[in-house]
């Protein structure tokens, strides 16, 4: 408990009285109907801490935040009022402990319907323009923060204007809105959707023992964390799709041969037809290349979260990639081995080469010291100070 950070804002004796009942039950969040617990003065979302000069795209998201403006997107992120039946909140999924992800394959959303996707991870979302495993989702944060709401399985109000009814219904919704946006009646749909987007907006990761070694040439690794950075950056060169500081690729996606052709989910394939002159869609079995940070808090992996830890992922890249026509020809023998760390990753294409009859997909072949060594390294992405930051957590559960 962290009583003296706060104080009760609602100001109904209803609210404070519920509040008080959560205290003293385990209730999961999805049951809890009280009212938030925030502090006197709001968090720091607009970090007063030096972010390294590595990470320089974050310093630009979080110079535009505004600290009363993400503390409302944090209310808004945690309640379950804004699902159909009042028991979803976007936190049920993007838990904060996990990086925002959550540690099961598919989530629950209304009543027992699961998602057809495994949650991802939400953090320093300032470096992507794209979302959703399949990039669906290419207007921007703030155009695609409702989304989830309006999603039949996930929070099921299809009629944005019935959320914002419901948030103006509820009372401490607007000494909130008055204090992020200076009226209280200004409860619109827009800075609904602002507010959300500048909580994710604040979630930084920037902190880990990788950032913190950047400057000083990873002198803070030890040796087998340093032989996993060599075998990251040139012999698998995972770097080519995973790309530092964010370990991931902007947005872009690729197919890492995880199903035969045509079998299952097909990514960006299902939504939007690239087709060859043999009519085969080299947009199917692309998905988003996710970022590596906090890898370590959000397993399952892979868009489905088929595989349960890191070694099961890592042994598809060893010896489980599949003959699909297009594979990303990164992931093709010759490639990684004459690409170094000098590759020019301009001159790739983010939605692969032409689709060929004639593709050999890469054996990495690791030994089991060779994988110990990545996953040293990939934990060396981890962020513990994030996932701990009271500013994240759950107001609603105290
Ligand atoms: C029932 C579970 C569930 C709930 C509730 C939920 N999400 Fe998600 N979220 C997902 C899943 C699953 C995906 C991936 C969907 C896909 O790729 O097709 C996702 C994707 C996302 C992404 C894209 C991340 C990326 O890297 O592409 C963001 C951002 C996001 N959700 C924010 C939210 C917000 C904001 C809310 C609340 C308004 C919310 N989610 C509610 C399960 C959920
Ligand atoms: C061709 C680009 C590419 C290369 C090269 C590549 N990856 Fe990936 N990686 C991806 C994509 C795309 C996904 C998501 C695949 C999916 O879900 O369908 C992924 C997923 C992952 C995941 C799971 C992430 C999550 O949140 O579920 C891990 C871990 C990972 N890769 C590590 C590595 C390592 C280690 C290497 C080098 C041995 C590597 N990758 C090489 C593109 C690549």
């Amino acid at each position: 408990m962290r009583n003296s950070f706060k104080i009760f804002i609602a100001v109904t004796a209803f609210g404070i009285a519920s509040s008080i009942i959560a205290c003293k039950r385990e209730t999961p969040v999805a049951a809890v109907l009280n009212s938030p617990v925030l502090p006197e003065t709001p968090y720091a979302y607009q970090t007063r801490e030096p972010i390294p000069d590595h990470m320089s795209a974050l310093v630009f998201s979080n110079t535009h935040l505004d600290d009363n403006i993400a503390t409302l997107g944090r209310v808004l992120f945690y309640d379950p009022r804004l699902s159909a039946n009042s028991t979803v909140s976007c936190g049920s999924c993007h838990n904060a402990n996990y990086a925002f992800a959550i540690p099961k394959q598919f989530a629950t959303g209304l009543i027992a319907v699961k998602t057809p996707r495994n949650a991802p991870s939400i953090q320093n979302i300032t470096f992507y323009n794209s979302f959703f495993w399949d990039m669906r989702a290419s207007r921007g944060l703030e155009d695609m923060s409702l989304m989830p709401v309006q999603n039949h399985i996930e929070m099921g109000i299809s009629d944005l204007n019935a959320v914002v009814a419901r948030v103006k219904q509820t009372p401490y919704y607007g000494p909130l809105f008055e204090k992020a946006f200076g009226r209280a009646e200004l409860i619109t749909e827009l800075n609904i959707r602002t507010a959300l987007a500048q909580f994710m907006r604040s979630v930084m990761s920037f902190r880990t023992k990788y950032d913190e070694g950047y400057a000083t040439n990873f002198s803070n690794f030890n040796s087998q964390e340093l032989a996993g950075k060599q075998l990251f950056e040139n012999k698998f060169a995972c770097v080519t799709c995973h790309v530092p500081p964010e370990f991931s690729s902007n947005g872009q996606g690729a197919c890492t041969g995880l199903d035969e052709e045509n079998v299952g989910d097909q990514g960006a394939g299902a939504f939007m037809q690239m087709q060859d002159s043999t009519g085969f869609n080299s947009l199917n079995g692309v998905f988003k290349i996710p970022t590596l940070r906090n890898i370590a808090y959000t397993a399952p992996y892979m868009h489905d979260g088929r595989f349960a830890t890191l070694d099961q992922v890592l042994e598809h890249y060893s010896t489980g990639i599949k003959t699909v026509r297009n594979l990303d020809p990164r992931l093709q023998p010759g490639f990684t081995m004459i690409w170094g760390p000098t590759v020019n990753f301009s001159s790739d294409s983010p939605f692969n080469g032409p689709a060929s009859n004639t593709v050999t997909p890469v054996r990495m072949n690791m030994t089991a010291i060779e994988k110990a060594q990545l996953i040293a390294f990939l934990n060396t992405l981890s962020d513990p100070k994030m996932i701990s930051d009271v500013k994240y957590s759950n107001p609603f559960q105290h």
